[in-house]
C-alpha cells in the first residue's frame, strides 16, 4: 500500500503561480530573477504555514533550472524536470542547502556553513542556502553568520525564514532584502480547500470547509492540516457537523445565538448558549475568539455599510450580523468588543473558564455605551483568588450581577497527574487528539514548573505539525490546565529517543497478550491431543469480539 502523504505536504506549491495570498513578494522575486538583480540574501518573514518555505524552493528551483520559462499568464516557471529542479524538489540537492536553525543552532553549524560556501556549485551558476526558523541561532552563531554575510561568495544566496524576525541581530538584518509574508485570507484558504477537496474526490459541505478556513487563522498549512484530520474523522464526505466532532470547532449557530442574547439583552440566552457550548466539550477561548470575530463584522457592517472582505461569512450569516448591528448603537457595540476583548486574557487564565465567559456575556448584554473598559481595569486590580491565580477584574466588576449557576469542572480529574493519566483524561473528550499524543515519546510534565514539553520523534514530524496547529495548541493548553489545576506552558520538541511512547506500548501490550493466549491454547491438553492426532500447527489466534474467549484453528 502506497503511504499516506499529509494535505499539506501533497499540496506544496512547485511554482510561483500556485502560491495563494502572496501577491507582492512572487512578483518581486520573479522580477529580480528576470532583471538578474538577486540580492545575496532574502529574509522571509511570518508567521507559521503562509509559504515561506514552499517560496524559498519555488525561487532557488526558477534561479538554478536551466530551462526556466516566462509564461503570460503564469510567469516564471520552472521545468521540474532537470536534475537540479528535481533533486530541489525532493530537498537532496547539493547546491541548494535547507538547514534547519531551530537543530543547527550552534556556532558550528555556522562554521561549516562558512567553511563549504567557498565551494563552487556542483551545477549551474548559484549555491544556495536557505535556513529555516534562523531567530534560533545563538549570538555566536549569528557573529559567525555575520562574516560570511560582510563578504559573500558571488556564487552564494541565503534565504533566511522566521516566524519571529524580532529576535534577529539588526546587524543581519541590514545585510538582507526583507519580506513579510502575509496571513493567508479565510477566502483564499477557502477556495484553496474547495480546489484539494475536489481533486481529492471529497465531498464537502462549502460550510464546513468554512469552518475550517476560519479556525486556520491565515495559515494555509493548518488549514489542510485540520482538513486532513476531518476527513481521517468523517471519510469523504465533510458537514458541518463532522467538522464540529472531528476537531472541536464550534458552530457559528451557537456563536450567534449567544452574540445575539449578548446585543438583545438577554443574558440567559446568551449564557445557555455558552453552557450548550461548554457541555459539548468545546473550547471556550476558540468560542469567544468567535464571538469576537463575529463581533467584529457586526461592528464593521456598522461603521461602514460593508462586511470584511477578508472573512468568509455566508450570506445568510451576513443576514444575522446585519441584523445584529440595528439592535445596539455603535458606541455600545465597541463597548462590548472592549469587554470581550479584555476578557480573552482572563479566560485564558481562569480556573473555572465557564464561569468568567457567563459573566463576560452577561456584562456585555447590559453594557451601555459609557462603560469606559479602561477605568474598568484601572478601579478593578486583579484580586488574589485562593489560588494563586489573578482573578479575573471582569468578574469583579459585575459582583452585583447574580452569579450563574456553578459549574461542575468537566469529566473527573484523576489526582495523579501522569502522562498516561492526561492521555486518558484527553481521551474521554478529545480521541482524535488523544491519538496523537499518544505518540509522544518522551515528556517533561507540569508539576514542578509550569512546563508541559512533549517530544515525538523526527519521524512523528506529520503528527506534530498538526498538535503545533493553532487549534490543537489550545485545546491541549485547555487540557492541561484542567488535568494539572495550573496555567501552563506547552511546547513541542522533536527529538530522537529510543523511550517507548504509548501508541507503541499500546500495540506492544496487544501483541504479548496475543502471544500469551497463543501459548496457553498452544499448552492446552485438548489441544496437544489434537495435534497429535491430526498433526499441524496453530493458527493465529482470533480474540472473539463478544466474549474475549479465544479460539484457536488447529
Ligand atoms: N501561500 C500558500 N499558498 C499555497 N499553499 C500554501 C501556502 N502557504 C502554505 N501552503 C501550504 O502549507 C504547506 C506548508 O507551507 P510552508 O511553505 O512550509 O509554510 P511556512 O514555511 O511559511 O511555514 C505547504 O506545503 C502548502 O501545502
Ligand atoms: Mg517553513
Ligand atoms: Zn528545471
Amino acid at each position: 500500500m502506497a503511504s499516506y502523504m499529509a494535505l499539506a505536504r501533497k499540496w506544496r506549491p512547485a511554482q510561483f503561480h500556485d502560491i495563494v495570498g502572496q501577491d507582492p513578494i512572487v512578483r518581486t522575486l520573479m522580477n529580480a530573477i528576470r532583471l538578474q538583480r538577486l540580492h545575496q540574501a532574502y529574509l522571509f518573514a511570518g508567521s507559521r504555514g503562509i509559504g515561506k518555505t514552499s517560496i524559498a524552493r519555488i525561487f532557488s528551483k526558477a534561479i538554478r533550472c536551466p530551462h526556466l520559462l516566462d509564461l503570460p499568464e503564469q510567469g516564471l516557471v520552472s521545468c521540474d524536470d532537470c536534475s537540479s529542479c528535481k533533486e530541489i524538489g525532493t530537498s537532496t540537492s547539493f547546491d541548494v542547502i535547507e538547514i534547519d536553525g531551530a537543530s543547527n543552532n550552534g556556532v558550528e553549524a555556522v562554521r561549516e556553513i562558512r567553511e563549504n560556501v567557498k565551494f563552487l556549485p556542483s551545477s549551474g551558476t548559484r549555491k544556495i542556502y536557505i535556513i529555516d526558523e534562523v531567530h534560533m541561532l545563538t549570538t555566536a552563531a549569528f557573529n559567525a553568520l555575520l562574516k560570511t554575510l560582510e563578504e559573500p561568495p558571488e556564487h552564494v544566496l541565503f534565504i533566511f525564514a522566521t516566524t519571529e524576525s524580532h529576535k534577529i541581530p539588526a546587524t543581519i538584518l541590514s545585510r538582507c532584502q526583507r519580506f513579510d509574508f502575509r496571513r493567508v485570507s479565510d477566502k483564499q484558504i477557502h477556495s484553496r480547500l474547495t480546489r484539494v477537496a475536489e481533486a481529492e474526490s471529497i465531498q464537502a459541505d462549502p460550510a464546513a470547509l468554512n469552518l475550517i478556513a476560519r479556525a486556520s487563522e491565515g495559515s494555509m498549512r493548518d488549514a489542510l492540516s485540520l482538513l486532513d484530520q476531518v476527513i481521517a474523522y468523517s471519510g469523504d464526505q465533510l458537514t458541518v457537523e463532522s467538522v464540529i466532532d472531528g476537531v472541536g470547532l464550534i458552530r457559528t449557530d451557537t456563536v450567534f445565538q449567544i452574540l445575539n442574547g449578548i446585543l438583545s439583552r438577554q443574558p440567559h440566552a446568551a449564557t445557555q448558549g455558552i453552557q450548550a457550548a461548554f457541555e459539548a466539550g468545546h473550547d471556550l477561548k476558540l468560542l469567544l475568539r468567535s464571538l469576537i470575530e463575529a463581533l467584529h463584522e457586526v461592528i464593521l457592517y456598522k461603521a461602514t455599510g460593508h462586511c470584511s472582505a477578508q472573512s468568509y461569512f455566508s450570506s445568510s450569516e451576513r443576514e444575522v450580523l446585519q441584523n445584529g448591528a440595528t439592535l445596539r448603537p455603535l458606541e455600545e457595540l465597541e463597548t462590548i468588543f472592549q469587554i470581550l476583548h479584555y476578557g480573552m486574557e482572563h479566560l485564558a487564565r481562569s480556573p473555572q473558564p465557564s464561569i468568567t465567559l457567563d459573566i463576560l456575556a452577561i456584562k456585555c448584554a447590559m453594557a451601555e455605551g459609557f462603560v469606559q473598559v479602561g477605568t474598568l481595569a484601572a478601579t478593578a486590580p486583579p484580586q488574589p483568588l485562593p489560588t494563586t491565580r489573578p482573578n479575573p477584574p471582569a468578574v469583579v466588576a459585575v459582583a452585583a450581577t447574580p452569579p450563574p449557576p456553578a459549574v461542575a469542572p468537566k469529566a473527573d480529574i484523576p489526582r495523579e497527574k501522569t502522562w498516561e493519566g492526561f492521555i486518558a483524561y484527553t481521551q474521554k473528550q478529545r480521541p482524535l487528539l488523544a491519538s496523537l499524543l499518544e505518540h509522544a515519546v518522551e515528556q517533561e510534565l507540569p508539576l514542578h514548573q509550569m512546563e508541559l514539553r512533549i517530544f515525538f520523534k523526527t519521524q512523528d514530524q506529520y503528527k506534530l505539525d498538526q498538535l503545533k496547529s493553532k487549534i490543537y495548541f489550545q485545546q491541549v493548553l485547555l487540557l492541561a490546565d484542567a488535568f494539572f489545576e495550573k496555567t501552563c506552558r506547552l511546547e513541542f520538541v522533536v527529538k530522537d529517543s529510543d523511550q517507548v511512547s504509548v501508541a507503541e506500548r499500546k500495540v506492544k501490550a496487544q501483541e504479548a497478550r496475543q502471544r500469551a493466549a497463543q501459548t496457553e491454547v498452544e499448552n492446552h491438553p485438548i489441544i496437544r491431543e489434537a495435534q497429535s492426532l491430526f498433526g499441524g500447527d496453530l493458527g493465529p489466534i482470533e480474540w472473539s469480539s463478544s466474549s474475549h474467549q479465544e479460539s484457536a484453528n488447529v
